[in-house]
């Protein structure tokens, strides 16, 4: 997506995607009004100063306090006015930025799973801390400072204009001189800003790496070699940053001298037009009052450059995001899981000729055909690597890139909406997944339509019920960092748990028991069993009992080029 566009999709967040016309009207009205809030401000100031001093310099008394009433009098107005609109604007800028914060996540729960490296947690989260916060600023900050410098200017300009040709010439050229200086810094900032925003990048994945492997580092007595590389990257950082200090630097004096050199040459100039009679003394302190705007805007124009670049830059790294292509989510409602219907078709699950590559440099399998007849307890088995967890991610339109046909139920995978297509099967991954939440919802991820006493019921069938009513907090006990908390063989059994308290027709698990105790495996397994009355049951398991099960379908294939 372009740059432009990107600004295009990102503003129109304020019509669609949860925004209305009620709030783009809302949002353009009161950004009007508070950005012609400084224009108004100063106008009534540099008029008020106007009419007092000029009435001063005629001994007219009544022209002299006409000139503070008029600025007391518009000022009360004023300020009632705008802070009303401020307020508005305020509030329409959270409405739009949550609304593009929700649709953020709602985007990233809509991708397919296993994202590319492109977009791996470190990079989505730094995505989601700083870019986010600049595109907001588009509509915080980056419209409102622009209007409100175009207004300010506009408006000092006509005045001056009409007041005297020759002031009004001094202001713009003064004003250009600034924006070619500001500018030519600009430039060399726009770089600069990419690079701090990818070493800021570069920390958080880093961090965010280290955190979830910090038990590895440490076992390893990697902590030195990890500092090292976090310090390349702080490194990295600090010497852009020291060069973004200088430009900053240099900017600021080129500025703030220049303004020295605007504010003297306005007075001399408006001064000498004065003397000559052409204007009178209100008259200068009005042209100095309303000059100043029309010099910032051209300064506000090149810093404007400067941040809408970085901004721009942000706007696109998360438009990509959110432009991606979602699963196939058709909205509809589905139909029940009405396991009946299921079981009169013959086969569960059907790979006709089924050839897939992760990338495209070899077949993890070619030509692949199985039958998993509906209400049978089917066991995969082979070696490792051959393909047994990715045969489970295509059956989950985790991968869609596929050749030849799969069926479910008769059905073609294709034809099937992904929320529909996973309605059908409980899934205990091979290498699950526990939440920062407490042990209760974990478990009730699988179906949170069931009630506690359900989850009591899977927790006790699974054996996890003793266990966890041993934990200080029970259920309510909060895990964290994938249940670190917890053993391996208990992780198992809650994601065991969670994928009985689905109880969909198709029971899709990836070595459930690997970590368990042959006591145990023992009894869920004689538990699964007994659950899997009426239900398609379909394993991968290292270690089985061939006889406990009605097929057993044995991958043995080398791997072949494309
Ligand atoms: N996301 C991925 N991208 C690229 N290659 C992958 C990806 N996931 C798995 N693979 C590769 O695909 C092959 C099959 O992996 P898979 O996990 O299906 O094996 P498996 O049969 O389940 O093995 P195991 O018994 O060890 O669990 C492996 O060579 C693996 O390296
Ligand atoms: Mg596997």
């Amino acid at each position: 997506m372009s740059k432009n566009s990107s600004v295009k999709f990102i503003l129109s967040f304020m019509r669609k995607n949860g925004g209305n016309t009620f709030i783009f009207l809302a949002y353009w009205i009161s950004v009007f009004f508070v950005a012609s809030q400084n224009f108004f401000f100063n106008y009534y100031v540099a008029k008020g100063l106007q009419t007092s001093v000029d009435g001063m310099m005629q001994k007219d008394f009544s022209s002299f306090l006409g000139g503070f009433i008029l600025v007391l009098r518009s000022f009360g107005i004023l300020i009632i006015v705008m802070g009303i609109f401020s307020y508005i604007n305020d509030y329409v800028v959270k409405k739009i930025t949550s609304i593009i914060k929700e649709y953020f996540f709602k985007k990233v729960l809509r991708l397919k799973p296993f994202f590319d490296e492109k977009y791996t947690s470190g990079k989505i989260m730094t995505l989601y801390n700083s870019d986010i916060e600049k595109v907001e600023s588009i509509y915080s900050n980056q419209i409102l400072n622009l209007l409100m410098a175009i207004v300010g200017a506009l408006g000092g300009a006509v005045i001056i204009f009409k007041l005297n040709k020759y002031i009004f010439i001094y202001i713009i050229t003064i004003g250009i001189f600034n924006l070619i200086l500001n500018y030519i810094f600009i430039k060399k900032m726009k770089v600069n800003s990419r690079n701090i925003q990818n070493t800021i990048s570069k920390q958080t994945e880093h961090i965010s790496n280290f955190l979830s492997g910090s038990y590895i580092i440490k076992a390893f007595n990697n902590e030195n070699f990890f500092i090292k590389i976090f310090k390349n990257t702080t490194k990295k950082y600090f010497d852009f940053s020291k060069k973004r200090a200088k430009y900053d630097a240099g900017i600021s004096f080129v500025n703030n001298a220049s303004e020295y050199f605007e504010f003297a040459g306005l007075l001399i100039i408006s001064g000498f037009f004065s003397l000559k009679g052409a204007i009178s003394i209100g008259s200068v302190l009005l042209c100095v009052q309303l000059g100043r705007p029309i010099i910032d805007l051209f300064k506000a124009l090149s810093s404007y450059f400067s941040n809408i670049q970085s901004i721009l830059a942000s706007t696109e790294r998360i438009s990509n995001i959110l432009n991606l292509n979602d699963e196939e989510i058709n909205e509809k409602e589905f139909f029940e899981n009405n396991t009946k219907n299921f079981q009169e078709t013959p086969y569960a699950i059907e790979f006709d000729n089924v050839s897939f590559s992760y990338n495209k440099d070899k077949y993890i399998f070619k030509d692949l055909s199985f039958k998993v007849k509906s209400g049978s307890k089917t066991l995969l088995v082979g070696n490792s690597g051959i393909g047994k967890s990715t045969i489970l991610k295509i059956l989950l339109k985790y991968h869609t890139n596929y050749s030849g046909n799969i069926f479910v139920f008769g059905k073609s995978l294709k034809d099937y909406d992904v929320h529909e297509l996973r309605k059908l099967f409980s899934y205990v991954p091979q290498n699950s997944f526990l939440f920062n939440d407490s042990i209760f919802e974990n478990i009730h991820y699988g179906n949170i339509n069931k009630s506690s006493d359900e989850i009591i019921k899977v927790s006790k069938k699974v054996r996890s019920h003793e266990f966890i009513e041993k934990l200080p907090n029970k259920y309510e006990t909060t895990l964290t960092n994938n249940g670190n908390t917890l053993s391996g063989g208990q992780k198992q059994r809650l994601a065991i748990a969670r994928a009985l308290l689905k109880d969909a027709p198709i029971f899709i698990f990836d070595e459930p028991t690997s970590s368990l105790n042959e006591k145990l495996k023992d009894k869920i397994n004689s538990v699964i069993k007994n659950t899997m009355q009426n239900k398609t049951f379909f394993l991968i398991s290292h270690e089985f009992n061939s006889e406990d099960y009605d097929e057993v379908i044995t991958l043995d294939f080398n791997k072949v080029k494309i």
